[in-house]
């Protein structure tokens, strides 16, 4: 298959590449690198840079290359900053979408869509959430992720391409952006102790999500994409484990330190809680397991333990701030506004 892959360069995208190198495939690649590296590009793909905002010279590309099945993944993630830069949060997820996809069909040569969306969608549901539960996002990450699951189903209907919509939990695991201080709790707090720092929990630290190794989220996005079962169908993919943040700081100290006895200097600070923040997300994952055969394999202290030996291997990352949030007052969290991270 003639397989485009966004986002290429990011955590996700660089695996899901190199499985589908690996199964043979002709693998393009696109990122504008503002959230992922080179070093992370498959050397047998073919890779561009890009920035998807640009809707002429992504049309260009896109009907240059002519992709049968695109697996979206480019995005700015950002979902606790997405309230104070709404606008790129849009232009970033909804818009580049929908730039990507809009020359695809064009085209005539998509087969299939692959989107990554995201459990935001369910918002401030009560978990666990399940597949049929309405779309009822809490934030404006939330709300971008919501339009592109919508448009497709609707562009879909109207042009006649397949699709399947993947709702990741939180993954984790190497390639993962450590530098990334409004995102990615696990990649924070070891790059935190890289760094010789405690981190900081946000609020209580009781609330709770389930977190998922790379190498159980990989393979389930590439049965979802190439198995004609799963056209048109939505599926959550992660564990039913759930973990509060609490727990996860004390297994990142646990294996950081390889004891129980780490130095109480480490001792996670607390913060006020962030604003529009869930307290419990996590969901079924029934419909994985009976359609893609998934299977939670690698568990939470074994999956944070390979992390941290990446991690060490790379070194101490010096968090990047945005220059400019789009709204700055009293909401900010202190960590963002003081450069805390
Ligand atoms: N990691 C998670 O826990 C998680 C959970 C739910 C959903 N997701 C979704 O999965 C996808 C991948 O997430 P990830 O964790 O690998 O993030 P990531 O930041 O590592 O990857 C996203 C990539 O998109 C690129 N990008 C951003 N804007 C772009 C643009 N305008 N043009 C081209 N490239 C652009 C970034 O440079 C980055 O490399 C995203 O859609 C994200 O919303 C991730």
């Amino acid at each position: 298959m003639r397989i485009l892959v966004t986002g290429a360069a990011g955590f996700m995208g660089s695996h899901l590449v190199d499985a589908l190198v690996a199964a043979g495939h002709e693998v393009h690649g696109v990122d504008d690198l503002s959230g992922g590296y080179m070093r992370n590009v498959n050397p047998k793909s073919h890779f561009a840079k890009l920035d998807l905002r640009e809707r002429a010279a992504t049309a260009e590309y896109v009907g240059r290359v002519r992709p049968e099945v695109v697996f979206h993944l480019a995005a700015d993630a950002t979902e606790g900053r997405s309230q104070f830069t709404p606008v790129q949060c849009t232009e970033r997820n909804y818009l580049a979408y929908l730039n990507t996809l809009v020359p695809a069909i064009r085209t005539g040569a998509l087969k299939k869509m692959v989107l990554t969306s995201s459990m935001s969608v369910y918002g401030a549901q009560k978990p666990p959430f399940s597949e049929e539960m309405p779309r009822l996002p809490e934030d404006v990450y939330g709300i971008s992720k919501a339009a592109m699951e919508r448009s497709t189903e609707i562009l879909s209907e109207v042009h006649g391409f397949e699709y399947a919509i993947i709702r990741p939990h939180n993954v984790y695991g190497p390639q993962q952006n450590l530098a990334d201080p409004y995102r990615n709790v696990i990649g924070i707090f070891i790059n935190r102790l890289l760094n010789g720092k405690p981190f900081f929990i946000y609020g209580d630290g009781e609330q709770k999500r389930a977190f998922s190794y790379i190498d159980d989220f990989t393979p389930y996005i590439v049965k979802a994409g190439l198995n004609d079962s799963a056209n048109g169908e939505i599926f959550n993919i992660g564990p039913v484990e759930e973990t509060s943040i609490n727990r996860l700081g004390q297994v990142v100290l646990e294996q950081f330190f390889k004891t129980r006895d780490w130095d109480k200097k480490f001792a996670p600070k607390h913060l006020p809680p962030r604003p529009k923040e869930v307290k419990e997300a996590f969901c079924t994952v029934g419909k994985a397991e009976r359609m893609l055969g998934y299977k939670t394999t690698v568990h939470l202290e074994e999956g944070v333990g390979r992390m941290i030996e990446w991690a060490r291997a790379i070194g101490p990352q010096k968090p990047v701030y945005l220059d400019d949030l789009e709204i700055v007052n009293g909401q900010v969290p202190s960590t963002w506004k003081e450069k805390l991270i």
